[in-house]
């Protein structure tokens, strides 16, 4: 399997190193426009190699797309991450041009890949790499969900003193303040959260964890990579292996949830061509009106992008 990772910044090293460290892809390609940075990082990783057993081997190069050629799975990382008193949204005229043209270039090389946006805004630069590569919506997803919901079930986690691992959790709509998490679908080892936590701890969570990215670039001026880079290589493990795992995932919608072309969240089964299914779940009306908003926002966002355009 070969996968590509466009973008050699921390979220795009990340992601690359967590494919060969788990051999989740024997060849990666690291891409990056600045000069010996994808290569020196590539290196770098294959200098970890014999330390942590794995041959998995991650090749770096600047701006060579024909190294990309036939890619099965291409994660595309590139743009500006935001700085402190930012939103996602501010980022949108200059990443959509990057993912634009990134996606142009992959998909010259690589016409049957499943593509996965990392870039923000993400549900409007998942749109930006779907009409440009005219690939099925199956096949250009975004991340936010896994990562989003991490977030949720860690705090969630350091609340109860428990094992992250579990916890389950599904977060629904945007990747942004209107994101849903949904706390009638979060368990902790099969108990319904709510019978662990009274409801005024577990909506300080939420609202927490809707503004999870942003407390990260607080702390740190940039955005956060650890979570996020490994977010999004569990993607690409769930594809090359085919696990038909259940992931919260960015899907353009066709009806689903009475909603239609918009892009957003929602828990779908993730394998080898890609999004397998969306799940439907019974929403309730709150639930909903939730949803329903996050909706109204991604929409006024891509309506943004079809102006620029
Ligand atoms: C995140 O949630 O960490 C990313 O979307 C980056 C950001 O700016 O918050």
């Amino acid at each position: 399997m070969k996968v590509t990772v466009v973008g050699a910044g921390n979220v795009g090293a990340t992601c690359a190193d967590i494919l060969a460290y788990r051999e989740i892809a024997n060849e990666i390609i690291l891409i990056d426009i600045k000069e010996g940075v994808a290569e020196g990082k590539a290196l770098d990783i294959w200098q970890k190699a014999p330390v942590d057993l794995y041959d998995s081997k991650t090749i770096g190069v600047t701006s060579d797309y024909s190294k990309t050629a036939n890619s099965d799975v291409v994660v595309i990382t590139s743009g500006l991450p935001r700085k402190p008193g930012m939103t996602r949204d501010d980022l949108i005229e200059t990443n959509a041009g990057i993912v634009k043209s990134v996606t142009e270039q992959i998909i010259s090389f690589s016409p049957n890949a499943i593509i996965i946006v990392v870039s923000n805004p993400l549900d409007v630069m998942t749109y930006q790499a779907h009409i440009t590569s005219k690939l099925p919506r199956t096949k250009v997803i975004g991340m936010a969900g896994i990562l989003d919901t991490a977030r949720y079930r860690a705090f969630l986690a350091d609340e109860l003193n428990v094992s992250p691992k579990d916890i389950q959790a599904i977060l629904m709509g945007g990747h942004g303040d209107t994101m849903v998490p949904l706390p009638r679908y979060t368990t902790v080892g099969g108990i319904p959260v709510t019978e662990l936590m009274d409801a005024d701890k577990l909506d300080a969570i939420i609202e927490r964890t809707k503004f999870g990215g942003g407390e990260l670039v607080k702390l740190m001026g940039t955005s956060a990579w650890y979570a996020p880079g490994s977010a999004a290589a569990q993607m690409v493990e769930a594809i090359v292996r085919d696990q038909r795992r259940v992931f919260p995932v960015c899907v353009k919608l066709e009806g689903e949830y009475g909603i239609d072309e918009c892009y957003l969240g929602v828990p779908v089964i993730l394998g080898k061509n890609g999004v397998e299914k969306v799940i439907e779940l019974d929403l309730n009306k709150d639930e909903m009106a939730l949803l329903n908003e996050s909706r109204d926002h991604v929409l006024e966002v891509m309506s943004v992008l079809d102006r620029l355009k």
